[in-house]
C-alpha cells in the first residue's frame, strides 16, 4: 500500500465519528427524574432515619443459597434492617421473598437487588472478550440490553459489569471480562455496555443499573496474579486505564465498584485521590460507589487500617458509599453509628453515601414496584429472539488466524464426514465460559451439537473428546464443573482413525471455562494436559485440520500450525450454533484481535502502543533467542474475502486545537464474497513534552462491502482526542507537534499520511 496523502481534496460527506465520540453522541442523561424532586423524595425519608438503618441502608450482603446458614443470616440482616442491598440471588420468586421481608421493615424500604450479569443472565452472550474481538460497539451493546432484560425480569436492578480493567497481561485471568489492551477499544465497549445496561436513562423499563469495574488499575497485577498489588505510573494510570472509566460516566453509569487491589501502595477502596479527587470532583461522577467484596474489611488486610472502624471511617472518608460485605459476614460499616456517635465520622458524610443509594432505588423505581411478576419473568426468560441476538453476537465476535488454501469455509455440498474432536467440542458449561449462574444447559449449543445440527443427516459427524481437561492445581471460587474425562492414550488414538476416515477434523481446543476469571490466573499459556500432544498426533495423518480455540488467552500452539485456526474464545449460549454459520460459510468472520497475540509466554507484557528506544533498527530482537515481535498482531483478523485499503486523504495539513480533521480512505472488497472488515485509524505523536508510544488506536470502523464493492470510509478526529497527560508537566496537554496517521486493518497498518497539530507550547521545567 502507498501513502497518499490529498489535502482538501475530500469532496465527499464526512459522517464518520470515532467510535469513542460515536457512543458518546448517543449517550443520553444520567436519568429521566429530575435531581431535584428525587433529592426531595429522599430527604423527606432520610428524615426518618436512625444512625442504625442509614448504616443498613449503604451494607450490602452476599446470599449464598448453596450454603443454608448463609441464606439465614442474610434474610435476618435485611429482616432487620441492616441491608440496603443484596446479591446473589437470581429467581423472581428468591428476589420477592426477600423484598417482602424488606418491606416488613420500620421504613419498608426495598432493596437493590445487584448481580453479576457480566455477558448475560439466562440467555449466554459471549465472554465480553469476545465481544471485543468484534470490534461493533453496536453488538455489545444490543447483548448488555438483552441480558439486563433477562435480570430485570426477575428483579435484579442492578449488574457489575462492564468489567473496562485493561488488560495487558493475558496471564491475568480476569482478562476474559474486559475489552483487552487499548484503551480506545476499551472506552468504546466500556461506553456501548453502559448504554446497553442502562438504556436511555437510569430506571428505563427493562433495564438495570450499570457497575464499571474495579477502578482502578486492577488489570496491571503484577505478574498478571489476580489481587496482587499495581504499580503503575501516573502515565499509564492516566492514559490507558482510566480511560474507559471516564467514558463510561460520561455515558451516565449510575455505579462504580472500587477495587480490591492497592494501587501505588494506597488501596483503591480507601483511597480518596481516585474516589474523590478524581472520580468525583474531576470527573463529576453522579451515582455511587460500591467496594468489591470485602475490600473496605481488607483495607486491615492491607496494613493500611488498624481494625475494623477504622476501616469503615477510612472507606466513607474516601468516598465509598456502600459496602460490598465480605462473603461469610465480614462487615465493617456496621460501625459507622458508633463512629459518627463518637465524632469521628461525620454524619453529613453517612449522609451522602445514604442519599445516593436510596437515589439509586428512587430512579430505578423499587419503591414503586418492589415486587416482580414470576410468570411474566418466565416469558422473559424464555424470548426466542435473545438467542437469536446470542448468535450474532457469537459470530461476529470470532477471530480467523489461519487459513491455508481457503480450507474455510468448509464445501457443505462436497462433506460427507468430519471429525470433531477435543474436551471442549461438546462441553456445555465449557462454552458459556466463565461468570454465569442462571443459564440452562440443556440450552447451550456446543460446537458439536451446531455441527451436527447444521450438516444435517447426510453428512457423517463422529465425536472424540480426544483427552481429558485437567483439574486446577488449586481450587477455584466458583464450583468447579467435572471436567471431561478419558483413558488419554486410547482416546488419542480412536481420535487419530477417526480424523483418518473423515474429511476434515475439526479441533475444539483451549481452557476449561474455570481456568479463566476471577482468581484465574495461570503461569502458562500451554494447552492443558494433553492437547498440544492430541493435536500433533491428528495433524500428523495429513488431513485437513481445523483448530477453534476455546479461550480467553493467546494460546500457545508451539509452532504447530493447522491448515485453518479461529479463536472462538468462550461463544455462549449458541456458541456451536454461530460456529456452525461460520465454519460452513453462511457468514464469514470478521472479528479483530483485541490484544497482542505473543509467540510465548515470555514476551508478556507485549502490547503494540509501546515506546520508542533506543537501537531501533532491531526492535524486534530484543531478545537473542527469537524474534519479539508477535505471533500476531493488535487488531489482526482474517476473513473469507480480502480487502485494500487506499486513497488515504485528509481534511487539512494541520488543525488547531478546537478543530476536527477529517479522513477518510476508500475500502474495496477484491474477493468473490460479502465479508466484513474492521477500518482502524492509529496515530503517532511524533514528539512531545513525553515520549509518545509508536501509534495509538484512534477510531475504528467495521465496514460490510459486497464483492468488489467499494466504500469511503470517513473518521472525525477531533484535535481533543490528541490530548494526552503528559508526565514532564503532570497535567493533560494538547501540544503543538508533527503527528503520523496510520490506516489499515490491523495495529501495523501502513497507509500513512502527516498532519500538524497547532495545540499549547510546553515548557518543560
Ligand atoms: C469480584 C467482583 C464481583 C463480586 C461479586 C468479587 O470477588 O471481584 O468483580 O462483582 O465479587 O460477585
Amino acid at each position: 500500500m502507498h501513502a497518499s496523502l490529498k489535502i482538501n481534496k475530500l469532496r465527499r460527506l464526512f459522517v464518520g465519528l470515532t467510535a469513542v465520540a460515536a457512543a458518546a453522541a448517543a449517550t443520553s442523561s444520567f436519568a429521566q427524574l429530575s435531581d431535584d424532586a428525587v433529592r426531595a423524595r429522599v430527604d423527606a425519608l432520610m428524615a426518618r432515619m436512625t444512625l442504625e438503618e442509614k448504616a443498613g441502608q449503604i451494607t450490602q450482603h452476599f446470599v449464598f443459597q448453596e450454603v443454608p446458614k448463609e441464606e439465614e443470616r442474610a434474610a435476618k440482616e435485611v429482616a432487620a434492617g441492616r441491608g440496603g442491598s443484596v446479591l446473589l440471588l437470581k429467581t423472581a420468586a428468591d428476589i420477592n421473598r426477600f423484598q417482602q421481608m424488606a418491606l416488613k421493615t420500620r421504613l419498608g424500604i426495598p432493596l437493590l437487588v445487584g448481580f453479576d450479569v457480566i455477558h448475560g443472565f439466562h440467555t449466554v452472550m459471549p465472554v465480553p472478550l469476545a465481544m471485543a474481538a468484534s470490534w461493533d460497539p453496536a453488538v455489545a451493546q444490543e447483548a448488555q440490553a438483552v441480558a439486563a432484560r433477562e435480570a430485570r425480569a426477575v428483579g435484579i436492578h442492578w449488574t457489575f459489569a462492564p468489567n473496562v480493567d485493561i488488560g495487558r497481561d493475558a496471564r491475568w485471568g480476569r482478562t476474559v471480562e474486559g475489552a483487552g489492551e487499548d484503551p480506545t477499544l476499551g472506552s468504546a465497549m466500556a461506553v456501548a455496555q453502559v448504554q446497553g445496561f442502562q438504556g436511555p436513562y437510569i430506571g428505563a423499563p427493562g433495564r438495570v443499573i450499570a457497575g464499571p469495574k474495579h477502578f482502578a488499575g486492577y488489570g496491571a497485577s503484577i505478574g498478571g496474579r489476580d489481587y496482587d498489588e499495581v504499580d503503575l505510573s501516573d502515565s499509564q494510570l492516566w492514559n490507558v486505564h482510566l480511560k474507559p472509566f471516564k467514558a463510561a460516566v460520561d455515558a451516565g453509569a449510575g455505579n462504580i465498584m472500587s477495587a480490591y487491589m492497592g494501587l501505588n501502595g494506597v488501596p483503591a477502596s480507601g483511597n480518596h485521590w481516585l474516589l474523590t479527587e478524581v472520580l468525583r470532583k474531576s470527573w463529576g461522577f453522579k451515582g455511587f460507589v460500591v467496594t468489591d467484596a470485602g475490600a473496605a474489611f481488607d483495607l486491615t488486610t492491607h496494613g493500611y487500617t488498624r481494625d475494623k472502624p477504622e476501616a469503615a471511617r477510612q472507606a466513607l472518608l474516601a468516598g465509598v458509599d456502600m459496602e460490598m460485605t465480605k462473603p461469610f459476614d465480614s462487615q465493617v460499616f456496621a460501625n459507622l453509628p458508633e463512629l459518627v456517635s463518637k465524632g469521628e465520622v461525620p454524619v453529613a458524610k453517612l449522609d451522602d453515601a445514604v442519599r445516593r443509594v436510596l437515589e439509586a432505588k428512587v430512579r430505578m423505581g423499587v419503591f414503586e414496584k418492589p415486587l416482580v411478576d414470576e410468570a411474566e419473568a418466565a416469558k422473559v426468560l424464555a424470548d426466542p429472539a435473545h438467542r437469536d441476538v446470542a448468535r450474532r453476537a457469537a459470530e461476529r465476535s470470532f477471530v480467523l488466524l489461519r487459513n491455508e488454501k481457503q480450507l474455510l469455509p468448509l464445501k457443505g455440498s462436497s462433506l460427507k464426514s468430519v471429525a470433531v474432536i477435543g474436551p471442549l467440542a461438546d462441553s456445555a458449561v465449557d462454552t458459556v465460559g466463565p461468570w454465569i449462574f442462571a443459564q440452562n444447559d440443556a440450552e447451550t449449543v456446543t460446537v458439536l451439537a451446531g455441527l451436527k445440527a447444521k450438516l444435517g443427516a447426510k453428512v457423517k459427524v463422529d465425536y472424540s473428546p480426544g483427552v481429558s481437561m485437567p483439574k486446577r492445581a488449586n481450587k477455584s471460587i466458583f464450583p468447579e464443573p467435572k471436567p471431561v474425562t478419558v483413558d488419554d492414550s486410547k482416546e488419542i488414538a480412536r481420535a487419530v482413525q477417526m480424523a483418518k476416515q473423515s474429511d476434515v477434523a475439526v479441533l475444539v481446543l483451549g481452557e476449561a471455562q474455570i481456568m479463566s476469571g476471577e482468581n484465574a490466573s495461570r503461569s502458562s499459556f500451554d494447552l492443558p494436559g494433553r492437547q498440544q500432544e492430541l493435536l500433533a498426533a491428528v495433524m500428523a495423518t495429513g488431513k485437513p485440520v481445523v483448530v477453534l480455540l476455546m479461550s480467553a488467552r493467546p494460546l500457545d500452539l508451539k509452532g504447530l500450525a493447522p491448515q485453518a485456526l479461529m479463536q472462538i474464545w468462550y461463544p455462549g449460549t449458541q456458541g456451536g450454533a454461530a460456529v456452525a454459520n461460520v465454519l460452513l460459510g453462511e457468514v464469514s468472520p470478521g472479528g479483530k484481535l483485541p490484544f497482542t497475540w505473543p509467540r510465548n509466554i515470555g514476551q508478556v507484557p507485549l502490547h503494540y502502543a509501546h515506546l520508542q528506544s533506543h537501537f531501533t533498527h532491531a526492535m524486534t530482537e530484543r531478545y537473542w533467542n527469537e524474534p519479539n515481535s508477535p505471533l500476531y498482531p493488535f487488531g489482526f483478523g482474517l476473513s473469507y474475502s480480502s480487502f485494500e485499503i487506499q486513497d488515504l486523504m485528509l481534511s487539512q495539513p494541520s488543525l488547531k486545537a478546537s478543530e476536527t480533521l477529517k479522513v477518510s480512505v476508500k475500502l474495496r472488497n477484491t474477493g468473490a464474497r460479502k465479508a466484513d472488515e474492521v477500518v482502524q485509524l492509529y496515530v503517532r505523536q511524533k514528539a512531545g513534552s513525553s515520549a509518545r508510544p509508536v501509534r495509538e488506536l484512534k477510531a475504528f470502523r467495521r465496514v460490510s462491502l459486497d464483492a468488489g464493492a467499494t466504500q469511503t470510509v470517513s473518521f472525525d478526529l477531533p484535535a481533543s482526542e490528541l490530548q494526552y497527560w503528559s508526565a514532564a508537566v503532570r497535567r493533560f496537554v494538547l501540544e503543538t507537534a508533527d503527528f503520523d496517521v496510520f490506516v489499515g486493518n490491523d495495529a501495523t497498518a501502513k497507509l500513512a499520511g502527516k498532519f500538524q497539530l497547532e495545540g499549547e507550547a510546553i515548557a518543560r521545567p
